[in-house]
Order: C-alpha cells, then sequence, then structure tokens
C-alpha cells in the first residue's frame, strides 16, 4: 500500500523506550527502518533503505553522504513531502513533542489534516532552494505574518511583535520587513527561511544543505546564528550537508549515508577521533578541517553505486580500498563499535574492535600533517 495515502490513526500510547535515553525523556523523532523507492518502470530506485535514526530534545544531528545519498529523501519523508514516483515502503517516523501531550505519532500514517498541522508547527524544514522560494511579490513582513495566521489565532499587534522579535533574533534589519525578496541579499533570503522555519516555534528544525549556495564567509556566520538560535530557543535541528566540516562544528551527533543506508552513527567527537566505517574515513579525509592544523586533503575514487540494481553485501565495497571478498556477504546492520560506547555503531563488520583489520588505515585516517 501507498504509505502516502494511507491516513490511518496515529497517535500511540506513550512508550519511553521509543528511542530515548533508559528512563529519560522519549526521542522527539524516532525513525525506524524508513525505506523510500523511487518507482520506475525501468525498477525502483531504493533512496533510502532501512535507516534508523532518533533525534533526541534540544539535539543537533548531522547527515551527511555524497551528493545522491538519499539525505534529501530522507528529509522529505520524514515530513511526508515526497512527490509521487517516491513512495514510502516501509519503516515508521515517530513524532512525539510537547504539542503531542505525552503520546506519540507515526508520521508515516497520519492523515492530511493531521500532517497540516504537523508541518510548521512541530517539525519546520529550510531547503537548500528554499531562499529562492520566496513569494517575489509580497514583502517578508506579510509572508511572515500569512504563516503565524495560518496555523494560529494569534492577535495582530501580537503577531508584529512577534515577527519583529524573530528578526532581530535571524540577524535581519527590522526595516528590511517591508522589503521585497528581490531587495535582499541571497544570505538575507536565507535567513528570512530561517525566521519562516522558527515562527511557529517548532521543536524541530529540519536543514537541508541551508548554507551549501551561500559563500564561506556568510556560511559561518549563519551556522553561528543557527548554533546560538538552538541553545536560545532549544529546539532539535536535523542538519544534512555533504559538507563533514560544517557538520563536525555543528552537531552533536553525526549520522553518515551511503548509498540510502546509514553506514556509520555516533557522537562527532567518536566519529571525529576513530571514524570506523572506510567510507567515513575517505569523507573525513576529503574536507578541510575548520579548526586545528592543515593536513592535506584526500578523495574517494570511483562513484556511488546505482541504485536501481542494489549488489549484495556493502555498496562501498567497489570503492572501498579495505575491501575483501567478506563484504558482499556483509549484513549493513549497524552494531556498536566498542563495548565502551553503545552510541557509535557502523554497518562495517571488520572494523569493530579490532585496527589491524585495516592495514591502510592511517592513509585514510584525517591525520595533521
Ligand atoms: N524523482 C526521482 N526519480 C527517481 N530517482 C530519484 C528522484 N529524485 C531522486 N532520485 C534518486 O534518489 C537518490 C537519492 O537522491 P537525494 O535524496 O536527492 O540524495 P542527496 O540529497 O543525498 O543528494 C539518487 O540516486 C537520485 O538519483
Ligand atoms: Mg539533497
Amino acid at each position: 500500500m501507498r504509505r502516502e495515502d494511507a491516513g490511518q490513526a496515529t497517535r500511540l500510547g506513550p512508550d519511553p523506550s521509543h528511542g530515548g535515553q533508559p528512563g529519560g525523556d522519549p526521542a522527539t523523532l524516532d525513525i525506524r527502518g524508513l525505506s523510500i523507492v523511487y518507482r520506475s518502470s525501468l525498477g525502483g530506485v531504493a533512496a533510502v533503505n532501512g535507516v534508523d535514526l532518533v533525534l533526541r530534545p534540544g539535539e543537533v544531528v548531522g547527515l551527511a553522504g555524497e551528493s545522491g545519498s538519499g539525505k534529501s529523501t530522507l528529509a522529505y519523508g520524514i515530513v511526508r513531502l515526497l512527490r509521487p514516483p517516491a513512495v514510502i515502503t516501509a519503516g515508521s517516523v515517530l513524532y512525539t513533542g510537547r504539542r503531542t501531550q505525552g503520546s506519540t505519532i507515526d508520521i508515516t500514517k497520519s492523515s492530511a489534516q493531521e500532517l497540516r498541522e504537523l508541518r510548521w508547527r512541530e517539525i519546520a524544514i529550510v531547503f537548500q532552494s528554499a531562499m529562492n522560494a520566496l513569494n517575489p511579490v509580497l514583502r517578508i513582513r506579510e509572508q511572515l505574518l500569512d504563516g503565524l495566521y495560518a496555523h494560529t489565532d494569534i492577535r495582530p499587534d501580537e503577531a508584529l511583535s512577534r515577527i519583529g522579535d524573530l528578526v532581530d533574533l535571524v540577524g535581519i534589519p527590522r526595516n528590511r520587513l517591508k522589503s521585497y525578496p528581490h531587495e535582499l541579499s541571497g544570505g538575507m533570503r536565507q535567513r528570512v527561511m530561517i525566521a519562516m522555519a522558527l515562527v511557529l516555534r517548532p521543536e524541530v528544525i529540519i536543514m537541508d544543505e541551508p548554507t551549501t549556495a551561500l559563500d564561506v564567509v556568510l556560511q559561518r556566520d549563519i551556522l553561528s546564528e543557527i548554533a546560538q538560535l538552538q541553545e536560545q530557543l532549544g529546539f532539535s535541528i536535523l542538519f544534512i550537508t555533504h559538507d563533514m566540516s560544517v557538520l563536525l562544528a555543528v552537531s552533536s551527533r553525526l549520522a553518515i549515508m551511503y548509498a540510502g543506508r546509514l553506514i556509520e552513527v555516533g557522537s562527532s567527537v567518536a566519529i571525529r577521533s576513530t571514524p570506523a566505517h572506510p567510507y567515513t574515513r575517505g569523507l573525513l579525509g576529503c574536507f578541510p578541517p575548520l579548526r586545528g592544523p592543515k593536513r592535506p586533503l584526500t578523495w574517494i575514487s570511483g562513484s556511488p553505486p546505482d541504485l536501481r540494481h542494489p549488489q549484495p553485501g556493502c555498496p562501498y565495497m567497489p570503492r572501498c580500498p579495505q575491501a575483501t571478498a567478506k563484504c558482499s556477504d556483509v549484513d549493513m546492520r549497524l552494531r556498536p563499535t566498542s563495548p565502551d560506547d553503545a552510541g557509535h555503531s557502523s554497518a562495517c563488520p571488520f572494523a569493530i574492535g579490532n585496527s589491524d583489520t585495516f592495514p591502510c588505515e592511517q592513509t585514510h585516517r584525517a591525520s595533521p600533517s
């Protein structure tokens, strides 16, 4: 059945096991076994394949991977904004927030009405091309007010005061509220999009390459503003980019995606210091560190696999410098990399607990020069 049309009852009872820390609050978002396929007459593209990922209250999780690895499909899938021919074929996206009053909602089963209530109010999204999505004939003030009036019964004076505070927060001078989008720079328009995402005070913001289209100086400014806002307002962020240096700077935890699968998940500290999957090491080597000493950059040779024809075993095998015949039998489940850190897991079983397994490791590890 096509899940986009499912529209079944969606509220689950409270269940602290839903990805929350033991004895702690349940996860805000708990993605379980999510699979998304683009269907076509030539066969399906398995763009997201059995993804498990948890976002806890107030947490910033970074999602990294090369272009085409399925990051945007996952982001759209979480909030059911997928368009045909994309279909959710398995899994659930469990959401538990302030406004769900202690119960948990499975977004994959939400009705159209429930989705309207959930999007923007609970889970807001900033897409890469979002700054070009502003309405060209409406002033910024009207566009921000529209979002507020569409979802709340707020009084006009309160609404004006809220959007004034918001533009202050995201670093837009208040007098720019009367500007049209074309009168603003790219950085300013992207800040407007961040303000729009925040206007209903959501619990989760999904940011899909929010700064990739901007120059590096603006990227740095906007990233530090996002970090400050997150600290001040306490929402959770799923931050998506192919740029590992940016992710390491903004995220407390990282999930690395390859060919539609998560191949490594762990704290940013663990992934930076002891990356377990050879693909993660490859990615880390491709970007200059934002802080610390300079080091030579490396690259990952080859290109990602054709998702229409998945091969058995590890999808990274054809590009992996450490691949052996055993890799074609690998089951891609994430497993803890060591008994001491249950939060750090990798899909490569050969890296686990045995650094000798990778004789070439040092050439791939991001080491200071
Ligand atoms: N409309 C579509 N039809 C078929 N395949 C698609 C479509 N959109 C994306 N894909 C495929 O899905 C995979 C994941 O794409 P995407 O989620 O955009 O990756 P990322 O955001 O990581 O760059 C890619 O292989 C891409 O070619
Ligand atoms: Mg993308």
